[in-house]
């Protein structure tokens, strides 16, 4: 057996939870049946009065194809788009690639290229074939690895550093992958919409998308040092010992050569022993590290279980052909990803850089070799989340979402076409995760406080508030360059516990426009009693629902773009004593690069556990 040679970070000591009012996840083991869809729920309407002059309704063009036709024209798209269903192609990458639009583009101060597109050798895009091969590759946690481990990822990423720079396996030309899918590289050409083009984040793609990124960047990895068996290695941000830049990615060099590990553009002040804030907006808190991992476990907690209840909360919202990041339809964005995942790329990215490269700007993030790392974590947050088991907690099985697909570079050079409904099962891409089995996941032990009595607030305040504005009458699209505070009407009061298990309460923020090329956050909270001048709580005070986060984007088209959060209620309405209450508060607070930004809407609706 190998040995380990990377030491622990030191080992933090046990939290106490009781510290932090934590409190044991509740049995959730009751059983489900509910037939109705969102749209069924009469009780769905919000609230105050909605505007008449905003954006149509929002219709879904499934809902147009079942027998609301008459309806089309409320929607942005076209009569075509409407005859048309269809999920999210991605065309041959070797074509329709925008690297012209990229160089008339006039961005300045970017450290890496703005050249995206993947090379073209010469092949056509073919099927996929799942992997024959007997072994599993077990992922190991980065901050705990072997000396075997470490050094074969070691050599493996340096050969694919000595690549030369034209290969589709070449490092630069990995990072583009990531480039090109995230900042409108490729159009919707194959399902009819050449002049609208393909994102990958802010809807249910984020997961599958992630997932098959990273199956071919494996293999490449293991075909350069000829081991089938290799397996990347995961940040395990969700354990105490794991919330740090794991060691191997530091050094500037291991024995007198250059660390292939390394990457020059990462904020200096969060290298060493520091551990991450998976909350981070942009300011350190400067707390004790054992509050730090506390508010960690809270924000996994919240990602995984308080606003992951549902599929679409987790994975993100529909995203089919015809819709653009500007369209009405603005699917949300799941809740790791809006969560602990947005924190970890703009607290690993250089601040001191304009475009924050980096791990800070989707466009560079693929240059740092920790980026990977860091997805392999929030690949297994999926299979976890899967795990818990818990209703809700399921694959979408939407035609749209199943038959939506991608291309790659796989591990032989070929053009591959890959589908979301071929990511799911782990056991066919031969690939798992190391789990330590006698290990309780902290987070799972990490619910927010309950109030023992309604509270005015805790002891975690961080926000200091500004000038607060109180809109009662819903006067949307609001603007963030204030806090604002607005009353939603409850669907339903004080439901019971077999109601609860049918549909879960869900606080919906929506048409969110925000300037693509900028960093945003603004926290949520809902029934936080606080007074201007007075602070906000945060972290693992159950009022805090969660936030909207946002990494610059560098869209080549679309400067301000739109989307929308899910927040769930459930636990938070119980823990703060306010099930009872008719309406619920809700307070949002602007933290960052929400000058411009306007909220479109803002409603509570009832989501059905399937
Ligand atoms: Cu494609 Cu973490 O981003």
């Amino acid at each position: 057996m190998s040995h380990v040679f990377f030491s622990y970070l030191p080992s933090t000591q046990p939290i106490s939870q009781q510290a932090f009012k934590t409190q044991t996840i509740q049995p959730h083991g009751f059983k489900v049946s509910c037939n109705h869809s969102p749209d069924d729920h009469i009780n769905n309407q919000v609230i105050l009065p909605e505007p008449q002059n905003l954006t149509p309704p929002n219709i879904h063009r499934r809902n147009l194809l079942v027998g609301l036709g008459s309806l089309y024209t409320a929607t942005s798209r076209t009569p075509f788009s409407i005859a048309t269903a269809a999920p999210i192609t991605t065309p041959d990458v070797t074509f329709t690639c925008k690297d012209a639009l990229s160089e008339a583009n006039n961005l300045t101060n970017s450290v890496r290229s703005r050249k995206c597109c993947p090379p073209n050798i010469g092949k056509k895009v073919k099927p996929f074939v799942f992997p024959n091969e007997k072994t599993v590759r077990m992922r190991w946690p980065a901050h705990q690895g072997t000396f075997e481990q470490v050094d074969k990822y070691r050599r493996a990423i340096q050969a694919m550093r000595d690549l030369p720079d034209d290969h589709p396996h070449s490092f630069n030309n990995q990072a583009k992958v990531h480039c090109a899918y995230c900042n409108g590289y490729y159009n919707q050409i194959d399902s009819g919409f050449p002049h609208i083009d393909i994102h990958i984040h802010n809807s249910w793609l984020f997961f599958p998308f992630h997932r098959w990124y990273l199956y071919f960047y494996e293999r490449i990895l293991g075909k350069l040092i000829n081991d089938p068996t290799f397996a990347l290695p995961f940040w395990k941000w969700d354990e105490p010992s794991g919330m740090r830049i794991p060691e191997i990615f530091i050094p500037e060099n291991v024995n007198g050569k250059p660390n292939p590990l390394y990457d020059v553009y990462r904020d200096a002040r969060h290298i060493k022993e520091v551990v991450i804030d998976l909350d981070y907006d942009r300011k350190d808190k400067f707390v004790p590290d054992e509050i730090q991992i506390a508010y960690n476990l809270c924000t996994i907690y919240r990602d995984l279980i308080r606003n992951g209840g549902d599929t679409i909360s987790f994975f993100g919202g529909v995203y089919i052909a015809g819709d653009s990041p500007v369209s009405n339809n603005d699917p949300s964005v799941g809740s790791v990803e809006a969560g602990s995942h947005t924190a970890v790329h703009r607290w690993v990215g250089d601040a001191t850089k304009p475009l924050f490269e980096d791990m800070g700007n989707f466009y560079s993030a693929g240059y740092d070799p920790v980026f990977y790392i860091h997805h392999v974590n929030v690949d297994r947050m999926w299979k976890l989340w899967k795990d818990l088991g818990l209703p809700g907690h399921k694959d979408p099985t939407e035609r749209d979402w199943l038959n939506a697909s991608y291309v790659f570079y796989d591990e032989n050079e070929e053009l591959v076409r890959v589908y979301n409904k071929d990511s799911v099962d782990l056991k066919k891409f031969k690939y798992d995760y190391i789990e330590n089995s006698e290990q309780v996941l902290m987070w799972q032990a990490s619910r927010y406080a309950k109030h023992v009595k309604r509270s005015k607030s805790g002891p975690n305040k961080v926000h200091m508030t500004q000038k607060v504005e109180t809109v009662d009458e819903l006067k949307f699209p609001v603007r963030l360059n204030k806090i604002v505070k607005v009353r939603v009407k409850r669907p339903q009061v004080d439901r019971t516990k077999a109601e609860k298990a049918k549909a879960n309460e869900v606080l919906l923020v929506k048409r969110i426009k925000f300037d693509s090329r900028k960093f945003v956050k603004f926290d949520v909270f809902v029934n936080e009693k606080v007074k201007e001048g007075e602070m906000m709580t945060m972290s693992c005070e159950p009022e805090y629902a969660g936030g909207f986060a946002q990494i610059p984007h560098y869209d080549l088209k679309n400067m301000f773009i739109s989307s929308s959060v899910r927040l769930g209620l459930n636990e938070l309405l119980a823990d703060t004593n306010t099930e009872g209450e008719e309406y619920a508060v809700v307070t949002l607070v602007p933290i960052t690069g929400c000058d411009d930004l306007t909220v479109g809407d803002i409603k509570i609706e009832l989501v059905p556990v399937i």
